[in-house]
């Protein structure tokens, strides 16, 4: 169910497009359902329809994904009454609300585990203010109804457990429930947990499976639950990452925002982000305050603080104990062979460094090749853009460049050549040659400065 507004997000965007760890929610939901190996998805929207469908097309993989709308918007049951038509007769129902992102596959395997294919399972919880919710109404053991909050009775009231959203049932009882649903209630909706009552008056078993994990079952309805629910999923994803082995100096200032893989004895220090797909292997040191994107990180790399590191589609490769930063930034493409040194207000862009290549200080590095052992003076740059193209810079093995230099691309420079300090380079420097181009020094002797004038 996708089809809500979300008022009190008090945003533009669709509450199901709200992004959790960078990723919308219902997307999370998508996930959960792929996990699952679901025959099919079906996304009911209404409110924002267009953006949610477009949020998820192609994002299906192997599973089914249809959506139906769902226009006025006149409750739960009707939402789902909306998906009836696209829903086979021998499946099992698995109902999802799109507010409700981090509920785990295993725990919904468990309930269809508990529906069997015949029975209405519903996943509930024990809450100490369950203001608001539907409550889970028991005779005895046995569920007898959910009763929303606003047609509760105080003795009603008083019940504690829960009806989380969530539930397992058969399609073909489903089916036949949503038929008799009305709107005779204090919200004048069609309230897809009536169907219990018609459950119960059929004489199918309803069977509650409590949980006691809340992060699993909270809602988002406004920015500070999305907040609060951020912290929960980074909490868990620090522990998991503890438990694998991975230091972390504080497991309340890391944000994973896509997916972190980490060899053994990787240090991370505090208030680091990762972004996309990035892998850091054995030994790697992470410092302090940087975010790093879709990049992979040999063993033994020192990662020092407050770097920038985003691969975007092309990624960004490290080599084995490799130091980068302080300060620094690496850019798509930028791949850094073993031992290399990207020191303080470095910025390499889509340029590959062999081993032990170095550029300690204040440089940028765009579509160049530089080879093993370079030692790239402070202050140079790859002149690489000309106003209309770009070119390459190609600095071969055990090249000295001085510092402050522009080397206008396209531009090679010789194994083993050597840039003079200050130099502009537009023609190739062969082998061994030294290339110097700068204004000749000119030296006067006994110089007299300027004096102040007195008034
Ligand atoms: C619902 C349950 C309540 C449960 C609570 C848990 C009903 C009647 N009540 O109440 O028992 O305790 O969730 O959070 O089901 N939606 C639509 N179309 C609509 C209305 C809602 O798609 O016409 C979607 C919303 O976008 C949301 C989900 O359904 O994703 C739940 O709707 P919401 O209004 O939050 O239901 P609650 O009142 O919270
Ligand atoms: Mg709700």
């Amino acid at each position: 169910m996708a089809a809500g507004k979300g008022t009190r997000m008090k945003s533009r965007l669709p509450k199901v497009l709200q992004r959790l760890a960078h990723k919308p929610l219902v997307l999370h939901l998508l996930a959960t359902a792929q996990q699952l190996q679901a025959r099919s998805a079906v996304v009911i929207t209404g409110h924002g329809a267009d953006a949610v469908e477009a949020a998820l097309a192609g994002q299906g993989g192997a599973l089914q994904l249809e959506f139906v709308r769902q226009e006025p918007q006149l409750g739960t049951g009707h939402a789902v009454q909306q998906a009836v038509p696209v829903l086979a007769d021998d499946g099992v129902v698995v109902v999802l609300s799109g507010d409700v992102p981090l509920t785990q596959a295993s725990t919904l395997q468990a309930l269809i585990e508990v529906c069997a294919g015949k029975h209405l399972a519903l996943l509930t919880i024990d809450l100490a203010d369950p203001t608001g919710y539907g409550r889970v109404v028991r005779a005895g053991d046995a569920v007898q109804a959910i009763v929303e909050h606003k047609d509760a009775s105080a003795e009603q009231r008083a019940i504690t457990e829960i009806y989380s959203g969530i539930m397992a049932v058969p399609a073909v009882l489903l089916k036949a429930w949503l038929a008799r649903l009305d709107n005779r209630n204090a919200q004048g909706e069609y309230y897809l947990t009536d169907i219990v009552k018609f459950a119960v008056q059929d004489g199918v078993t309803v069977l509650a499976q409590k949980t006691t994990d809340a992060v699993q079952v909270a809602g988002i309805n406004s920015p500070l639950q999305l907040a609060e629910l951020e912290r929960s999923y980074q909490h868990r994803q620090a522990l998991a990452l503890m438990e694998a082995g991975v230091r972390l100096a504080d497991p309340a200032r890391l944000d994973i925002r896509g997916h972190l893989v980490c060899g053994t004895d990787v240090d991370i220090d505090v208030n680091c982000v990762f972004e996309g797909d990035v892998s850091l292997g054995d030994g790697v040191t992470i410092g302090a305050h940087c975010v790093i994107a879709n990049c992979s990180i040999a063993a033994g790399a020192v990662i020092h603080p407050f770097t920038h590191i985003d691969g975007g589609a092309q990624g960004v490769t490290v080599g084995e104990g490799a130091l980068v930063g302080p300060f620094a930034r690496l850019r798509p493409g930028a791949q850094l062979g073993a031992n290399v040194h990207i020191g303080n207000f470095v910025e390499v862009k889509n340029s590959t460094l062999a081993e032990g290549a170095k550029a300690n200080h204040l440089a940028y590095l765009g579509d160049a090749t530089v080879g093993a052992r370079v030692n790239y003076g402070a202050g140079s740059i790859t002149a690489n853009y000309d106003g209309a193209n770009k070119h390459r810079t190609v600095i071969e093995a055990d090249v000295h460049v001085g510092s402050n230099c522009v080397l206008v691309a396209p531009v090679t420079l010789g194994e083993g050549a050597t840039v003079g300090g200050g130099s502009t380079i537009t023609k190739d420097v062969p082998a061994g040659a030294l290339g110097v181009a700068r204004g000749k020094q000119v030296t006067l002797a006994n110089w007299v400065r300027p004096v102040k004038t007195q008034k």
